[in-house]
């Protein structure tokens, strides 16, 4: 991995936008009094957020908001290779794994790609500025290598041609669906159960073991869809920008309004049930949920409605 500085080129300074400086305010809140330190991480990947890659105003602010000394804010900065020290492709930042496992697996392949279509050397953009790379060390989907990681998404089991698809897709602006990239769910195997073959799943009673590979997916399934309050066309007021929601990009409003969900109270409102119906049309499981949006809608909601 390379030796990881800060960008030669910085801006002059960095501010949190209102909304992300409530947001960073609540997060510090969260931990008791001199225990502050511990939300560097949230904010410095929000600021990554706002910004796209971390300056140094950015560690700087951060440092003063957390009363850490700057270059306690810098080494967890430079360390984690999350944080992306210079300006990243536009619209995908491609990290490959390039460790022993993923390495055995074709990461070497997906390099190439990379060299090809985005810069003959990592660290740089494309000649659009849309795209960028470098090389990572694990970042713990070794059983489905080789994998890439796409800002806060992964991609796993590539080949070259599935792996240059997911390129296609964020060219074209849309966001492919992360996870696996051959077919199989999770790290199930893909031709079915290769060991406890003995053992009759029939059985409810020993179900739980089945379970156990797919909990998430279970979980899920057990949640029966129902389809949320939608609208016919956006409120005469006009729609709530929807991607004030961290996780909400341009396409992911697109697809929202396509489906009748313009506002944050509609959002606010939504049920495990009405969760369950978005997901399955947006084919992102777990996103609302990991990304908080029924939280972040209700506080814009909140604003929104004055109160
Ligand atoms: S070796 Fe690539 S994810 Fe662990």
């Amino acid at each position: 991995m390379a030796v990881r500085r800060l960008a030669e080129t910085q801006p002059e300074s960095f501010a949190f936008s209102p909304d992300n400086h409530a947001w960073a305010e609540r997060e510090i809140a969260k931990f008791p009094e001199g225990r502050q330190a511990s939300a560097v991480i949230a904010l410095l990947w929000r600021a990554q957020e706002q910004e796209g890659w971390i300056t140094k105003p950015a560690i700087e602010q951060v440092a003063e908001m957390l009363s850490m000394p700057t270059i306690r804010v810098l080494e967890v900065a430079t360390f984690y290779t999350m944080f992306h020290l210079e300006p990243v492709g536009a619209k995908a930042h491609v990290q490959v794994c390039g460790t022993t496992p993923c390495m055995l697996r074709g990461a070497g392949d997906i390099i190439q790609v990379c060299r090809r279509r985005i810069h003959a050397e990592p660290h740089h953009r494309s000649a659009d500025g849309a795209f960028s790379w470098e090389e990572v060390e694990c970042l713990g989907a070794c059983v489905n290598a080789p994998m890439v990681q796409v800002f806060k998404d992964t991609y796993e089991d590539l080949t070259p041609e599935s792996f240059e698809a997911v390129l296609d897709a964020f060219d074209r602006g849309e966001m492919p669906i992360p996870g696996p990239q051959n077919g199989r769910r999770h790290s199930v195997p893909i031709n079915g159960l290769t060991s406890l073959t003995e053992i009759d799943y029939s059985d409810a009673a020993a179900k739980p073991m089945a379970a156990s590979a797919e909990p998430a997916e279970a979980e899920a399934a057990s949640v029966a869809e129902a389809e949320p309050e939608l609208l016919a066309a956006a409120p005469e007021e006009g729609a709530d920008d929807l991607q004030r929601i961290s996780g909400v990009g341009p396409n992911l409003e697109s697809l929202l309004n396509a489906m009748g969900i313009y506002t944050f109270a509609q959002i606010a409102a939504w049920t495990p049930q009405n969760i369950a119906w978005v997901d399955n049309r947006l084919k992102f499981k777990g996103r609302i949920d990991r990304d908080d949006w029924l939280g972040q809608a209700r506080r814009f909601a909140a604003e929104t409605s004055g109160k």
